[in-house]
């Protein structure tokens, strides 16, 4: 087994967007003015709202989640000459109901079943994250929804990965995280977290401290890969 970190797995900690929630589908759900600008749009929205999250900690000028994707929005919309009467609130409030990806609420089900606790850790405000969660009905089925607002910083700051070793009471060692992100996942590792990379964009390896344990393509590996780390 490639994991060799002391203990079973006793929770699973999941990055929200992009790898429970399909950021893409805001501007897919504009696609009736955007065209077929929605994935440039999406690409640029979400490179540009990474940037500022990674920016304002470097700075020390944390401004919330949704602050931070407003501004990447209007930076997006003004770079594509986009300026539909009405579409920026759109989006926007297109952001607070995110589709899931498809596998997810069976995957949580499953995780659930064994007796593993189960919890988002995200960049998210506590209000983005619990329209997102109550909308994809999946509210049940997470025992934590933990926020950057808590510790008044982004990811990947070493503070938020500790936030849930503080909140769920258990080692770093026994987690498994899970990010679509490569450069949350790398950051994880580097904490002392089991990571588990679920690549879904195909990005490349980071050249970054860290080294993500697993790497799949969707979650629907994710029970089995668990389970294997169980025994
Ligand atoms: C999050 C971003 C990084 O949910 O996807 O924290």
């Amino acid at each position: 087994m490639a994991m060799s970190s002391p203990g079973p797995v006793r929770a699973c900690v999941f990055d929200a967007y992009g790898t429970l929630f399909d950021f893409a589908s805001a501007a897919r759900g504009c696609r009736d003015v955007l065209g077929d600008s929605f994935d440039k749009l999406t690409a640029l929205w979400r490179e540009k709202q990474l940037q500022y999250t990674w920016l304002r900690a470097a700075q020390g000028r944390h401004a919330d989640f949704w602050q931070v994707t407003g501004d990447a929005l209007d930076f997006s919309l003004e770079t594509l000459m986009l300026k539909q009467p009405g579409l920026r609130d759109r989006l926007m409030e297109l952001y607070l109901t995110l589709d899931t990806f498809p596998e997810v609420p069976d995957v949580l089900r499953q995780l659930k079943a064994t007796g593993l606790k189960t919890a988002i850790l995200s960049n998210g405000t506590p209000e983005m994250l619990d329209s997102a969660v109550k909308n994809a009905g999946i509210d049940g089925l997470l025992d934590h929804v933990l926020s950057v607002e808590e510790v008044g910083v982004y990811k990947p700051d070493p503070r938020v990965y500790q936030l849930a070793v503080d909140q769920l009471g258990v080692p770093a060692s026994q987690i498994s995280f899970q990010s679509s992100n490569a450069w949350d996942a790398y950051a994880a590792s580097s904490f002392g977290m089991r990571v588990v990379w679920c690549n879904r964009y195909r990005q490349r390896k980071e050249r970054l401290p860290g080294q993500p344990d697993f790497e799949i393509e969707t979650l629907v590996e994710l029970p089995k890969i668990i389970g294997a780390s169980q025994n």
